[in-house]
Order: structure tokens, then C-alpha cells, then sequence
């Protein structure tokens, strides 16, 4: 590296948004700035780092973005730099743009195409960003936290009006392979049911439950199932339609309002701490990891460990659901 010029460092965001990203952006800028690095945003994920689509963030560029749900950098999903011909062309790019550094803010998929950049000699760090919270080596990841009080939120407001018509309401989450939004919604909504992708459960268990809970005096009943489950929304509803459940039955598909919004204090907190982490690792000479939530503390797990390897759901919790649906 030319010693007569700043660090610079790349930031992008890739797969799906997640909010808090851009106070994870935020968080790189300025911290970048204090150690007296620059800073070029890509846009667009992995494409703009194919296409060379950089633009310089500062401190102020980044003002104002703090609470905003999405990310100002876009996203994509890019099928072509999972290619390796595509690979290289990305660190073709980069080194046109003399850029020493990256940090990639996503979910699993996003954090496989870091590593396979570190493979090939770029430093990059990771940070953990996607709402399903399935990315291994952290407790949470930016965005689940939002996604979580997005769910609680509606799910509250459906159990009233549940209630006062004595219905039973099945509600579809996100969580493509992971149960854990469905399963947190479901401790702390108050569901007679969970159906996660962990733990298979079939259409006549979840009528056996509707119509146990009605015979129980119950109100309403509240059944979460997350979309990777194997279980489609539309069909126990379509079943029910024609099938004695006890109670009547109607269908709530949450699906990308999961997304958006604006982070929550802890999801602002989480992407502060991990971009400012992962800019001193850069600065230290650190690559090939992310940035980790373990207990209180943020540490560097290598991505080598957290790409071969997938977050579950936690059997403990999924149990809690059944204790607390009596
Ligand atoms: O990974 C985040 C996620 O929201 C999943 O829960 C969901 O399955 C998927 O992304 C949806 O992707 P898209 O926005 O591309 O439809």
C-alpha cells in the first residue's frame, strides 16, 4: 500500500435489507473517518462491486440515515459473483479503485461471498445482517431485533380483533430455513402454535391444536407459521375453510413489512458496535472474519466457522411455546 495515501475501505450490503444496515454504514464511515481512513460505498451489493459502482461516503454523507429502515447502498442478490470468473473481475475493480479493504454487512449468502474474496487475498471483515437471525457465530444478527417488534406488533393487533370474533388467525413469518422469528413471535405473542423448518408438524396437528384450544374456553387461537416450515399458509387455510376446527379461521401473510422500519434502539446499538469493530479490524491487519455477538461482547469469529455452519433454532425455546400455550 502507498503510504502517502489514506486506507480506504469499501462498505457494501448485500441480500436481503435488514434494518440497521445503514447504521452499521454509518458506524464504518465515521469510524474510518477518526482513524484517518476513507471510506467508498458500493452500491448495490455484490453487482456494484462487479460494475465498479463506488461512490466516497464522508461523515457527512452518512448524517441523517442513522434511523432509516432499507440501506442506502441497495442491495442485491448477485448470481454472478458467486462465479468465479465474476469474483475476480470484482477484485479487478477494486484494485482499480486502490480500495484496501471491504466489509460486507448481510446474511449467510452475502458472508460466503466475503469469504471466498478472502481466499483469494482480499481483506474483508463481515458483520451479520438479515432479520432471520440464522447466521451462525452470533447471538443476533442486525435487524432481527426490528423484525421481531414488527411481528409482536401485528400480531397483538391481530389477537384483538381474533378475540372479539372468537376466530383462529394463522400467521405467516419470514425465516426461509430458521424458525427463530416464528418461535420468539411465538413466546412473546402468545401462540398455540409454532411451525418452524426444524421441527416438522403436519396440517392435522395444527387442526387437533385450533380445536383443542377452542374446547379449552379459549378466545382465539394464534398460530405462527414461518415460511420455510414445509407447511403452506394457504393450504391449512383452504383446509380449514371445509374442516371442523372450532373455530373459524383467517389467514395473515406478514411477509415483507418484516423487512422495513425503522431499527430499534438495540439494532442501532448492534450495528454501531460491529462497524466500528470491524473498521479497527481492517485498520489491525485482520481478515477472513466477522464481527460476533457473544453474550455482551463483540468478537471476531472466522468465516471459514461461520460459513459451514448454520444457526437453528434453540430446542429450549421451541419447547417454551408449548408450555406457555396451555
Ligand atoms: O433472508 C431474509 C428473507 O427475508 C427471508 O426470510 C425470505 O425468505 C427472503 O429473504 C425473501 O427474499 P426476497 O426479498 O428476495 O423475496
Amino acid at each position: 500500500m502507498d503510504m502517502n495515501r489514506p486506507f480506504t475501505i469499501g462498505v457494501l450490503t448485500s441480500g436481503g435489507d435488514a434494518p440497521g444496515m445503514n447504521a452499521a454504514i454509518r458506524a464504518v464511515v465515521r469510524a474510518a473517518n477518526t482513524h484517518g481512513a476513507s471510506v467508498l460505498g458500493v452500491m448495490d451489493g455484490y453487482e456494484g462491486l462487479l460494475n465498479g459502482e463506488f461512490r466516497p461516503l464522508g461523515a457527512r454523507d452518512v448524517g441523517g440515515i442513522l434511523q432509516r429502515g432499507g440501506t442506502i447502498l441497495q442491495t442485491s442478490r448477485s448470481p454472478r459473483f458467486m462465479e468465479p470468473h465474476g469474483q475476480l473481475e470484482a477484485i479487478r475493480r477494486m484494485n482499480e479503485a486502490r480500495m484496501d479493504g471491504l466489509v460486507v454487512i448481510g446474511g449467510e449468502g452475502s458472508l460466503k461471498g466475503a469469504y471466498a474474496l478472502h481466499k483469494q487475498g482480499v481483506k474483508v471483515i463481515g458483520l451479520p445482517g438479515s432479520i432471520d437471525n440464522d447466521v451462525w457465530g452470533t447471538d443476533i444478527s442486525i435487524g432481527t431485533d426490528t423484525a421481531m417488534n414488527t411481528i409482536m406488533d401485528a400480531v397483538d393487533k391481530l389477537r384483538d380483533t381474533a378475540s372479539s370474533h372468537q376466530r383462529a388467525i394463522l400467521i405467516e413469518t419470514m425465516g426461509r430455513n430458521c424458525g427463530y422469528l416464528a418461535v420468539m413471535a411465538g413466546i412473546s405473542c402468545g401462540a398455540e402454535l409454532v411451525l418452524i423448518p426444524e421441527v416438522p408438524v403436519t396440517i392435522e396437528e395444527v387442526a387437533k391444536t385450533i380445536g383443542d384450544a377452542y374446547k379449552r374456553g379459549k378466545t382465539h387461537a394464534i398460530i405462527i407459521n414461518a415460511e420455510g416450515s414445509g407447511v403452506r399458509t394457504s393450504e391449512m387455510a383452504e383446509r380449514f375453510q371445509h374442516q371442523d376446527v372450532g373455530f373459524e379461521t383467517r389467514v395473515t401473510i406478514l411477509g415483507h413489512i418484516q423487512r422495513g422500519g425503522s431499527p430499534t434502539a438495540y439494532d442501532r446499538l448492534l450495528a454501531a458496535r460491529m462497524g466500528i469493530k470491524a473498521v479497527e479490524g481492517l485498520l489491525e491487519g485482520k481478515s477472513g472474519v466477522m464481527t460476533g455477538l457473544e453474550g455482551f461482547d463483540i468478537v471476531f469469529v472466522p468465516l471459514e466457522e461461520v460459513t459451514s455452519n448454520r444457526r437453528t433454532t434453540s430446542p429450549e425455546f421451541y419447547q417454551m411455546t408449548k408450555v406457555l400455550a396451555r
